[in-house]
């Protein structure tokens, strides 16, 4: 029986807005999926954030875990709401080994069930119903959900750029544009509370530099403003000095980990987001962390974060796989080398096709230009190219409604959930469909 009035307001409002406007098309896809010998004909669901490119290392991993290790005890009792202590010090090493220059201190982190949980959390815990969350756009759709349903925070998306040939250098994010959007936001009765960034970024993969996000911290800092860079993608790098793309960046950006600034400011005011779903390829575990040196807020998190609290019997999977040094160092070594051979395979067809992309520094993507191929510059053209990409190639994209950025016409495609095999069938595919609307035309 449907009877949506039966519901709170917000619980009407879920259960008219879907999550993210390609599920529908997803779930279709996913039905009925490419496999070289068993079916060659099928679908190549390109649209959701998956990497699927080191399974096999880690599921080996796992499986020799579970079966020579006995389970602690301690798997079966509550634990700590924030992450069981001894799970927050093997992340708080890997972060020291891989992502981060200096030791973390395991007490300035917080898990809970990925970083959608962790998103939330924030903004719950460090803004008002109504206040405002900045995002440089194009930005991940689903923040809108993620700070909106339960914290109920608004999103504004900063135009930093008009085109898509400005990202080649990294994200022009200026502080004139955070002025501006302040008294934008201001006048419109609002406060901006909250400034998101995401480094590497969904879907440009672009970066910022590390004296961008010190000039950002510095502004923030002073304007009473909380910073959060989102590094879900932090290990997922792509090396721009290869010589078969280093022609397409100006500068050559090195990725520079937020933690590290905040190990030098140790503000109250600047804080970490990551999560195992991507460097990893395991989000179905359901893993994030944030990382703050804002003491009230770890305590905050503690005291009402058990509704989102990660299983014991998973923390300590992973904790197993994370302390063994040596496999790490082989599965990021192995996973990066396999992402920059994807990376390459996509960014080679763009480039015989003449396609524009930004160049990406690193995430999962491959965000480019299709606009030559919209019958409309609107939302409804835009979508209607996306379905027809899908019908004649059975590619699935992701359209750019919901990233909040003006530019039509650009789509996201996810290099990491194929093999590099299949990905260079869906690649010809790709070819042959924009050679044909050529002919066309
Ligand atoms: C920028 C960004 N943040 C958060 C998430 C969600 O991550 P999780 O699976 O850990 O909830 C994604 C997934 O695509 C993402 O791209």
């Amino acid at each position: 029986m449907s009877n949506s009035n039966s519901l709170s307001q917000k619980g009407k409002a879920a259960s008219e807005n879907p999550m993210r406007i390609d599920l529908e098309v997803y779930f279709d896809a996913m039905d009925n999926i490419y496999h070289t010998k068993d079916n060659p004909t099928g679908t190549f669901p390109m649209n959701v954030a998956e990497n699927q490119l080191c399974w096999e290392m880690l599921k080996e991993k796992m499986q020799g875990i579970s079966g020579k290790e006995e389970i602690p005890d301690w798997v079966t009792s509550y634990g700590d709401s924030s992450g069981v202590l001894s799970f927050r010090e093997a992340i708080a090493s890997y972060y020291s080994d891989f992502l981060m220059n200096h030791t973390v201190d395991p007490e300035t982190l917080a898990l809970s069930v990925g970083a959608t949980s962790v998103i939330e959390m924030t903004a719950f815990l460090l803004a008002d119903p109504g206040d405002t969350a900045v995002i440089p756009a194009p930005s991940y759709p689903v923040y809108t959900g993620d700070i909106g349903v339960f914290p109920s925070i608004k999103r504004y998306d900063l135009q930093t750029h008009s085109d898509i040939g400005e990202l080649k250098d990294g994200i022009p994010l200026q502080i004139s544009q955070l002025e501006k959007a302040k008294k934008e936001i201001e006048a419109s009765g609002s406060r901006f509370k909250m400034l998101i960034l995401t480094s590497p970024d969904n879907p440009t993969g672009g970066i910022y530099s590390k004296e961008q996000q010190e000039e950002v911290a510095d502004w923030c800092i002073a304007n009473h403003i909380h910073l959060i860079v989102n590094e879900i993608y932090g290990l997922s790098l792509i090396d721009t000095e290869d010589p078969e793309v280093s022609g397409d960046y100006g500068k050559h950006l090195k990725f520079y980990s937020f933690g590290n600034l905040m190990n030098k400011k140790k503000s109250a005011y600047l804080h970490h987001w990551y999560s195992f779903s991507k460097d990893l390829g395991i989000s179905g575990f359901r893993i994030g962390v944030v990382h703050t040196y804002n003491e009230d807020f770890i305590q905050a998190y503690k005291n009402v974060g058990l509704s989102h609290g990660i299983s014991n019997h998973t923390q300590w999977l992973l904790q197993e796989v994370l302390n063994d040094k040596a496999f790490m160092n082989t599965y990021i070594d192995s996973y990066q080398k396999a992402l920059n051979q994807s990376y390459k395979i996509v960014r080679s067809t763009l480039q015989k096709l003449a396609l524009r992309y930004s160049p990406s520094h690193g995430s999962l993507f491959v965000w480019m230009d299709l606009s030559e191929f919209l019958q409309k510059k609107t939302q409804q053209g835009e979508n209607d190219l996306w379905l027809k990409v899908y019908e004649e190639t059975k590619i699935l994209l992701t359209p750019s409604n919901g990233f909040g950025h003006k530019q039509k016409g650009l789509y996201r495609l996810v290099i990491s959930s194929f093999k590099h095999d299949d990905l260079r069938v869906a690649m010809e595919r790709f070819s042959k469909f924009v050679l044909q609307q050529r002919a066309e035309k």
